[in-house]
């Protein structure tokens, strides 16, 4: 496909839904059950909630849909899922499709978008908190119970609630690339957990520190977790409880979580959790602070 034009469509036809099914079988590996069936997603479009899906030319490759929700009496958009074919990851597509549901927020005058994801998952993290400027400050466990896809199988599926304040100076920042992270190693920042490497390059969570007090902190986590976790289940689900108690504890002080940086080899990668006002987060560039 590479260089092949990229084509973003509310999608019509029942072919079409049908394809969003396909989709999701192959960027999640998932069972039949475990995915929105196109009558669902149908469904959703026809009453007017988020629906698009994206073509390299002629073939469908990947999609976005969320709903609307409602909380503190206020509408919001739930993204439920976006999912990109495989060999069609890491090509842009999915950040074309969130640019779409921002579209679609803003021209309803919808300012927050929210979607859940799991923490551990890095390039997830980096899309959502580097890419788009999402926030997170809510950690909710094990919210689905098991899910029989390649990502969750075998996990408790805890997750992030990230908040997507879609009008935001920070959101706009991330979204026309004016501001990406700095590497690691460009940064004098308190680790919260310590690593290390086993001989079968597996990175394994020993001791972590619930209790800095900096205005900034890092938590470092696996770079590919679902590789980790058909390899080694155990030390998979260390991490996931180790983590949890993490982010709970940092949550439960005021902590936000506004980053996900890598370093310069892109091996490592470290959330950036910072104890500010929502307010200044969203409306400064805070990496020149
Ligand atoms: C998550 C997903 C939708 C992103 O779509 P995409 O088209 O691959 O995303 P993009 O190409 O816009 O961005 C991916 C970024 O992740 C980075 N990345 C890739 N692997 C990574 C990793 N292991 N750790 C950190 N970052 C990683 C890429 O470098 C790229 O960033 P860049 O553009 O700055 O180079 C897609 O990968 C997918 O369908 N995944 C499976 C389903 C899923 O998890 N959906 C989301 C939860 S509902």
């Amino acid at each position: 496909m590479r260089g092949g034009k990229i084509k973003i469509v509310i999608p019509e036809n029942p072919d079409e839904f049908k394809a969003m099914e396909e989709i999701q079988k192959d960027a999640w590996n998932a069972e039949d059950i475990t995915i929105t069936p196109a009558h669902v997603l149908r469904a959703a479009q026809m009453a007017n909630n988020c629906v698009y899906l994206a073509y390299v030319e002629d073939e469908p490759v990947g999609y976005v849909y969320g709903f609307f929700g409602f909380h503190d009496g206020k509408l919001y958009l739930h993204s439920h899922q976006v999912g990109v074919k495989r060999r069609y990851q890491n090509m842009g597509i999915g950040f074309l499709l969130k640019l779409k549901q921002r579209e679609f927020a803003i021209s309803r005058k919808i300012d927050l978008i929210r979607w859940t994801f799991d923490p551990l998952q890095s390039k997830n993290a980096y899309f959502n908190f580097a890419k788009l400027g999402a926030i997170n400050r809510e950690y909710i466990q094990n919210l689905y119970g098991e899910i029989k896809d390649e990502l969750n199988h075998g996990i408790p599926t805890d997750r992030f609630y990230v908040e997507w304040y879609v009008f935001s100076q920070r959101v706009r920042d991330r979204v026309e690339k004016k501001v990406r992270p700095p590497s690691f190693e460009n940064l004098e920042i308190p680790l919260a957990t310590k690593t290390k490497k086993l001989k079968e390059s597996m990175l394994v969570l020993g001791d972590y520190d619930t209790s800095l007090s900096e205005k900034l902190l890092a938590i470092e986590i696996p770079v590919n977790f679902t590789e980790m976790k058909n390899r080694d289940l155990k030390i998979a689900i260390d991490w996931r409880i180790k983590t949890r108690e993490l982010f709970i504890k940092y949550f439960s002080r005021g902590y936000i979580v506004v980053d996900l940086i890598r370093s310069q080899d892109r091996k490592r990668c470290f959330y950036i959790l910072c104890r500010e006002s929502l307010e200044k987060i969203l409306s400064e560039n805070w990496w020149a602070w």
